[in-house]
């Protein structure tokens, strides 16, 4: 089973994954990090400077539709990757759960400081904006909601359960 989660930047997306796919004994694709691979190890704010968000989305995508056929892994999405519904369709196929990481703009701007490596948090107006409108579109994903406020072993334990209660 694929286990796909989501949240906005800074909700612990890569802690949660890599900690979860440890207890499950699970393989972890991390799609920000294959994304860095694929482009020959420039980093994400050199990939937006050189093509702009639209040619990191393509790469993105490229990247999502390369792993989506993994029948067994706990994938750490990016925190724009349901921004394309394709994206997710293509993730979602076959049997997979979508956990959706929920945290308030406070968290994710005291969590991340000065943000230099997020591209799409350098202004403050915008990064509200964003983080108000991927709400809805987190939420249309996910299978489960968990608050991303608590620790990664809570949010672990939690989607365990929830996993073990939705078996297939
Ligand atoms: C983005 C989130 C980032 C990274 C890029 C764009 C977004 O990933 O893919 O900066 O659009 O929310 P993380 O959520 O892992 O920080």
């Amino acid at each position: 089973m694929k286990i796909i989660i989501i949240g906005f930047m800074g909700s612990g997306k890569s802690t949660v994954s890599a900690l979860l796919a440890k207890r499950l004994k699970m393989p972890l694709i991390e799609i920000d990090q294959e994304i860095i691979n694929h482009a020959g190890g420039l980093t994400i704010p050199q990939i937006f400077d050189r093509r702009g968000e639209a040619g990191f989305r393509e790469l993105e995508s490229e990247i999502v539709q390369r792993y989506s056929s993994s029948a067994d892994a706990v994938i750490s999405a990016g925190g724009g990757t349901p921004e394309r519904d394709r994206n997710m369709v293509v993730l979602k196929s076959g049997e997979s759960r979508t956990i959706y990481l929920e945290v308030t703009l406070d968290t994710v701007l005291h969590r991340l400081g000065d943000q230099s490596d997020r591209p799409l948090l350098r202004n403050p107006e915008g990064a509200r904006a964003l983080h108000q409108r991927r709400q809805a579109v987190y939420r249309r994903y996910a299978d489960l909601i968990v608050s991303g406020e608590n620790s990664p072993e809570n949010i672990c334990a939690e989607i365990e359960q929830f996993l073990k209660g939705n078996a297939p």
